[in-house]
Order: structure tokens, then C-alpha cells, then sequence
């Protein structure tokens, strides 16, 4: 079948490279892809969130699968939008519909649900201008450190901790009243803070049956140490280690489980990944937040320890079949280290050449921003390339990583050199 994948990160180029291995796949493009993706898949400049645009593209290349990278589209209703449309509701659009897709546009909509379906969360109030007052008096009542976060889309920027009530009251007034974050923070959810190790669960569901895909560590701030500003991710490993078999039964009981219960109840279809963001306190998880799409940088780890074929996993799950598919993952762990543009994620310069990808051994290049620029690759953004590595433990691939790393540059290119440090 030909396939189209969205997007233009790391998260792309992994799924471009798994599913150019598949024997099902015949014809892949990726809209708009990077510098990585255009050597295994044809790049092709469409907006992710352009859906006329998309339709025309895939009835005139007779895409029959559209794998979406990240939650813009899903968010404002890519599926709905081709299931609505008698010349496209053949495709197989994989990612949630978009009463599905709130679960991640809306940060009080997965806290109701949450609660709804009774799995571990922090408990929480949210608040609109109206109750800014009420909200004030809320913080009051919490103790510090105070979690704020924008109900809708900020582009992984809408939550804060602050540690200072005032401070957090502030904040509170600045995000209701001044939308700090624009229209996501109209609405602000004010939580418990949770006090543990986080780890992502990434499961693939048709809607009715799931598989748990492996675990996978990221590493958000840029300094290390996890000190800094948050970015996208500046690496990620998997598994996790310290998921053993008891915190995945509670996962997979206490959360997985019942979140896809229900979706079935309120008859959602979802298609698509659901990305789990936990925190382990003591020993008891707790959900962060759900995203319906896959992570980026994990998807750099996840992917490469798929060994079944992703294609027909895909196909099982349109056909609401995924009970019939085989999902064999390996052994071996996988880490991936993020090479970022100097300054990110504050303002950083592009257009930098990157040199030394071809000197590169036994890892595997993703690229994440980059370009093509007079036959030369360049930086285009501030995460530029993802090096991932197997190893038989997450120490073992962070070497040669880490090793391959040393043979790359680019001007300013940087990196954290510590991933893993709290797993030791
Ligand atoms: P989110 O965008 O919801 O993933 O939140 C961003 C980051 O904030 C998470 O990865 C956590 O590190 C942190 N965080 C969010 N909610 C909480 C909470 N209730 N307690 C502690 N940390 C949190
Ligand atoms: N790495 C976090 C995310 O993709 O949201």
C-alpha cells in the first residue's frame, strides 16, 4: 500500500524508517519531512494541518494509510475528517478521532476522565477567569510546590511548577487573565504536586484491543542533571528499568485498562497511540497526562525495538483486528541522544552544516530538524538529530551513542552527556 506519513521531527523520520522495512509498504511519503526522511521516503510540502490540501494529495497518489505524527491534526480532527468524506473514509488514518484527540487538547477533559473511570491521578480543581479569585484561594490550601497548567495546546510549554504561593498566584492571573499561553490557558488546571521518577507508556489501540508498546525514559530540561528549561526531549532510553513486572501489572490494570474501557463506553474511536505520561510514587503509578499521538524523542527508542512488522500492526488496528497481530519486541535496550542547536530552547541560529553523519557506526541517525541546502545537510531547527543506539543494557548503548556523537558537528551543536543519570 502507499503510505503518507505527517510530520517533520525525529518522531517522523523513525516511522518512516520502520515502515520502509515493510514488505506491505509500496510508495511512502512524508508531509514535509526532513533532510532524513527524504532519503528512504518521498518529502512532500504539505501542512500537517491543511486537510483539503492532504485529500488531494492522497486521492491523486492513492494513499491507502496515513500515519499522523503529531496532535495539531488529531487535535482539530484529521480522522473525523476523512471518515466524513465518502472519498476518502477507506484510508486507514491512524490517531484518535478528535472526541478522542481531546484526551490531549484539553488537560481538564483527561482529568474528568480520569476521575471518571477511577484511574491514579493528581487531584485537581480547574478554574477560568471567572474563578480566578476561587483559584487564588485554592493555591492557598495546597502545598508548595504548585502545578498550573494551560487546559489546552501549548506546545509541551503550558505547565509550570513554582515553588512560591505568591509567585504561583500570579502566574495563575497572568495565564487567566493575560493568556500567557494564548486560548490554552483561558482555562488553567491547578493539580497535587506528585513526587516520584516518570516513565511513558506507549500503548497501541484499535479502540477495543491494546498492545503495550516498550517503556521509554525522556529527558525534558537541557541541563543536566535535569536542571534548565524543559525542551521537546534531549534523549530517551528503553525500557525503563526500574518497570519491572509488578509496576506493569499495576499500569496495565489500573490505567491502561480502564482508559480503554473507556473510550468504549463513551464510544470513542481511536485508532492510534495513546502515549501515557506517569509518575512512580513510591511504588504506585500515577497519571501525568495522557498525549494521543507517539513522543518525540521516544519514538526514536520505541520503533527500533519493534520487531514485527509496523505495517501490519497498522492494518490490524484500522480493521479493529490488533487482537490478531503478533507484537515481538527486542531484548536489547535502545537509547537515543538529541543533538540541539546552541540556545535552544531559547533562540538559536539554523542553517548550520552538519558533518560526519557517514563516519557514523552501528547507531542509527534520525534526523529531527534539518534541511537540504545547495547538497549539503543543515540545521532547521532546535533539535537537529537523534542517535540511537541497541546495547544489551541502556549503559552499553549510551556508549556507542555517545561515541558516534564525538564524530558528528555542526556550529554550537549540544548535548546532554548524563542521560540516565537517575537510573544508576
Ligand atoms: P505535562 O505537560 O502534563 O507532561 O507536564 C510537564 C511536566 O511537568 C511533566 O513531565 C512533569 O515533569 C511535570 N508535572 C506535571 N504534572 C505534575 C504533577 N502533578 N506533579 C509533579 N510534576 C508534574
Ligand atoms: N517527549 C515528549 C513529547 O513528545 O511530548
Amino acid at each position: 500500500m502507499n503510505i503518507l506519513i505527517l510530520g517533520a521531527g525525529g518522531r517522523e523520520h523513525a516511522f518512516a524508517y520502520k515502515i520502509a522495512e515493510s514488505k506491505n509498504c509500496d510508495q511512502l511519503f512524508v508531509a514535509p519531512g526532513n533532510a532524513g526522511t527524504s532519503q528512504i521516503a518521498k518529502n512532500v510540502n504539505l501542512k500537517v494541518t491543511n486537510f483539503a490540501q492532504i485529500k488531494d494529495f492522497v486521492l491523486k497518489e492513492n494513499i491507502e494509510m496515513v500515519v499522523v505524527g503529531p496532535e495539531d491534526p488529531l487535535v482539530e480532527g484529521i480522522y473525523d475528517f476523512f471518515m466524513d468524506d465518502s472519498e476518502l473514509k477507506e484510508v486507514a488514518v491512524i490517531g484518535p478521532s478528535k472526541r478522542g484527540a481531546l484526551l490531549e487538547g484539553s488537560k481538564e477533559r483527561a482529568k474528568e476522565f480520569m476521575m471518571m473511570y477511577n484511574i491514579p491521578t493528581a487531584a485537581y480543581e480547574s478554574f477560568t477567569p471567572k474563578s480566578l479569585e476561587a483559584g487564588k484561594a485554592f493555591l492557598t490550601n495546597l502545598k508548595s510546590p504548585y502545578v498550573l497548567k494551560a487546559d489546552g495546546l501549548a506546545g509541551g510549554k503550558g505547565v509550570l511548577i513554582i515553588d512560591d504561593l505568591e509567585e504561583a498566584q500570579q502566574e495563575l492571573e497572568h495565564m487567566l487573565m493575560n493568556s500567557k499561553f494564548g486560548k490554552a490557558s483561558n482555562k488553567v488546571v491547578i493539580e497535587e504536586f506528585l513526587d516520584g521518577i516518570e516513565l511513558s507508556v506507549f500503548v497501541l489501540t484499535d479502540g477495543k484491543n491494546y498492545k503495550i508498546l516498550p517503556t521509554a525514559k525522556d529527558y525534558k530540561r537541557i541541563g543536566e542533571g535535569n536542571s534548565g528549561l524543559n525542551t521537546g526531549g534531549m534523549g530517551a532510553i528503553s525500557p525503563v528499568p526500574f518497570a519491572d513486572e509488578t509496576l506493569m501489572k499495576k499500569i496495565e490494570d489500573r490505567i491502561v485498562k480502564p482508559t480503554i474501557k473507556g473510550l468504549q463506553e463513551e464510544d470513542i474511536e481511536y485508532k492510534g497511540f495513546i502515549f501515557i505520561g506517569l509518575i512512580k510514587v513510591g511504588e504506585e503509578p500515577y497519571v501525568i497526562e495522557y498525549n494521543v499521538r507517539m513522543g518525540d524523542p521516544e519514538t526514536e527508542v520505541v520503533l527500533p525495538r519493534i520487531e514485527s512488522d509496523l505495517v501490519e500492526l497498522l492494518q490490524k488496528v484500522s480493521e479493529q483486528k490488533l487482537d490478531e497481530a503478533t507484537l515481538k519486541i527486542k531484548e536489547d535496550s535502545a537509547v537515543t541522544v538529541m543533538l540541539v542547536s546552541g540556545g535552544y530552547p531559547e533562540a538559536y541560529e539554523k542553517g548550520k552544516e552538519i558533518s560526519g553523519i557517514e563516519n557514523v557506526q552501528d547507531s542509527i541517525v534520525f534526523h529531527a530538524g534539518t534541511a537540504e541546502s545547495e547538497g549539503k545537510i543543515v540545521s532547521s531547527g532546535g533539535r537537529v538529530i537523534a542517535v540511537t543506539s541497541f546495547g544489551k543494557d541502556y549503559q552499553e548503548a549510551l556508549k556507542k551513542s555517545y561515541q558516534n556523537v564525538d564524530k558528528l558537528h555542526f556550529d554550537k551543536m549540544y548535548y546532554r552527556k548524563d542521560l540516565g543519570f537517575d537510573l544508576a
